[in-house]
């Protein structure tokens, strides 16, 4: 009988209160305005992590959560993957760090994926592998993000834009399909529009440690790879557009979830969006915006949902899955 994937629970966590855009850019004191930013990218507020709070912080909450809606123990875990750009350390992984967290001992392999904004899909994909193969059975996986620790609080083009947060799944072998088709894609020639080109040498930071971006350059690049991407899945899946109940792209910019839904020809209330009072938290959007639906009742089993997502690298995928 083939091994299917399913998502058997979901959880999120994001930190702190919602900070509007008036109090960022008066706490930071930038030449900026509400209206700019809600206009051109439809972001209302966001949560940032306070000092000391890090990327597996957020995810151990995430995943109590998903755990908790699974009902399933962290010991029945046998496969832990977290999917960010922004770890606690340089090593070990999150991944590794969120597994002592949780207090598994049972030696699941933990580790972590960087694919930017497009990391929760690669994380998914990667899962599904291994539990379609046999080898794992309940998989924790993980998109978490402190990406306010890597802004430049001087860049107006940048700093507005982005949260932190948590989202979490948890992925299960079943006889029912869940995941139905997955597609991963890179080009690393694109990497100069989207980067944060430091790393730390001899005990200093080298090269340039903030987020720098190509604001123009990347809305074409993704709204173009979102739309083919999706054609991508459906096209394996044997589906049409007219199938999906909901599709949840990556949370960057409203505008980009406009353009991404109209070329699909999936219309807008069909389309979640939660970019406006998450900002954009990178590899934790798709994971957060997923259990946010969930739980407000709008996404139900049985349905059919298109993920997708798009970074740096660039990378960009989709997973399409009856829920
Ligand atoms: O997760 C994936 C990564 N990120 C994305 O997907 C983001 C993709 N790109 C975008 O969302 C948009 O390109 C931005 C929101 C980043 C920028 O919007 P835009 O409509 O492309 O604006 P722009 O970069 O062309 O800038 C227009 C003007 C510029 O001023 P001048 O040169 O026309 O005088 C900017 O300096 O807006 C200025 N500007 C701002 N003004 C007020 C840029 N940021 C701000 C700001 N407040 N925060």
């Amino acid at each position: 009988m083939t091994v299917h994937t399913r998502i058997s629970g979901t959880g999120s966590y994001l930190p702190g209160e919602p900070i509007g855009n008036a109090a960022l850019i008066a706490a930071h004191g930038l030449e900026s305005s509400d209206e700019w930013i809600v206009e051109r990218t439809g972001i209302r507020s966001r949560h940032l992590a306070a000092p000391g709070v890090n990327c597996s912080d957020l995810a151990l909450e995430a995943s109590r959560r998903a755990l908790q809606a699974a009902g399933r123990k962290a010991a029945e875990i046998d496969l832990v993957i977290v999917a960010t750009s922004t770890p606690d350390y340089v090593f070990p992984s999150a991944a590794a760090l969120l597994q002592s967290k949780l207090g598994i001992t049972n030696g699941a392999p933990a580790f972590d994926v960087q694919a930017v904004c497009s990391g929760f899909i690669y994380a998914m994909t990667i899962a599904e592998k291994f539990i379609r193969s046999g080898s794992h059975k309940c998989a924790l996986v993980v998109g978490a993000e402190v990406f306010s620790r890597i802004l430049d609080w001087t860049d107006r083009g940048t700093c507005v834009l982005f949260g932190d947060g948590a989202g979490a799944v948890v992925l299960e072998a079943s006889e029912q399909p869940g995941l139905l088709a997955s597609a991963l894609h890179a080009d690393g020639s694109h990497h100069g529009i989207l980067s944060v080109p430091g790393q730390v040498s001899g005990g200093v930071v080298t090269g340039d440690p903030f987020l720098r971006m190509d604001g123009q350059a990347v809305f074409k690049f993704a709204v173009k790879v979102l739309a083919d991407v999706a054609h991508e899945v459906l096209a394996t899946a044997g589906m049409t557009v007219a199938q999906v109940d909901w599709l949840i792209p990556h949370q960057a910019n409203v505008r980009i979830l406009q353009a991404t839904a109209k070329r699909l020809h999936i219309p807008s209330e069909n389309c979640i969006v939660t970019v406006a009072h998450h900002g954009n938290t990178s590899a934790a959007s798709i994971p957060l915006a997923l259990d946010e639906s969930v739980r407000a009742g709008r996404i139900q089993r049985g349905q059919h949902l298109l993920l997708e997502g798009v970074g740096g690298g660039f990378t960009w995928g989709a997973t399409l899955l009856r829920f």
